[in-house]
């Protein structure tokens, strides 16, 4: 009697696991523009249409996310005049990486603000994709270097705020590593990874397979929280079926 009550708890302990492991590797934070779950897209817009297979975005974000001053927040790019294309597009890949990958479970944390519940924290970006979204927006101009905040809402959309000065993208990060984790405000972490490495997230890829799947697997395997996780599996049967083994069925 005690075994099969052991058996049931360790069957039920692994199942669980499982199962929250599944929605970590396939789901969509909780904020302003996601869908509630991932799901095959007809018709998502070109630099997103790389998601179309599996996304937690509509094609009508997709579309906006090509637009300046879109209504997704509207944000505008051209904060110090007019970003050059080469730049844009990598904001653009951002955003489509932002609103439509399903793979972003192991780094989505809860999060304190009126316009989301979640966001995503220390992503880690293969090398290539910052290091040329750097290289192509050197010579674009900013004035800030966290874009998440501070800026001057007043007129609807973000503008520079008094006294700070636009500069080159250079002169504002330095570096590639500053740019992508100061931007929005440790979104991103920088790694010397490359995409070949399968241990990297990708911002730019090409369909219909999305590789940041394995990506997110191998880091939800060796997180932190597993060791803990595991340690509870194996455990908790344990101690459950040491409380038993007292107590007459
Ligand atoms: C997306 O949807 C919003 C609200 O329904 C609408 O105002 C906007 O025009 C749409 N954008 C595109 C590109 O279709
Ligand atoms: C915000 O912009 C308005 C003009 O659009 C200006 O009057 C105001 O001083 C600015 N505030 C800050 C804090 O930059």
């Amino acid at each position: 009697m005690g075994c099969v009550w052991l058996l049931l708890v360790s069957v039920c302990a692994v199942s669980v696991c499982a199962v929250s492991g599944l929605d970590k590797l396939n789901m969509c934070m909780d904020a302003k523009h996601h869908k509630t779950e991932p799901a095959p897209e007809g018709a998502l817009y070109e630099q997103c249409f790389p998601w179309r297979s599996n996304a937690c975005c509509t094609a009508n974000t997709t579309e906006e996310a090509h637009a300046d001053n879109s209504n997704l927040y509207n944000f505008n790019w051209n904060h110090c005049g007019i970003m050059a294309d080469r730049c844009k597009r990598h904001f653009i890949q951002d955003t489509c990486f932002y609103e439509c990958s399903p793979h972003l479970g192991p780094w989505i944390q809860k999060v304190d603000q009126s316009w989301r519940k979640e966001r995503i924290v220390d992503v880690p970006l293969c090398q290539e994709d910052c290091e040329s979204w750097y290289s192509d927006c050197r010579d674009s101009i900013t004035c800030k270097q966290d874009w998440h905040t501070g800026w001057n809402w007043t007129g609807g959309i973000n503008k520079c705020p008094d006294g700070a000065k636009c500069r080159t993208f250079a002169e504002v990060f330095g570096s590639a590593k500053t740019m992508c984790e100061v931007i929005w405000s440790k979104s991103y972490r920088y790694t010397t990874l490359e995409k070949s490495s399968g241990r990297c997230m990708q911002l730019w890829f090409e369909g219909p397979t999305n590789p940041n799947l394995e990506v997110a697997r191998y880091y939800l395997n060796h997180a932190p929280s597993q060791a803990i996780g595991m340690a509870t599996t194996l455990l908790l049967p344990l101690l459950l079926s040491l409380l038993h083994a007292g107590i007459p069925f």
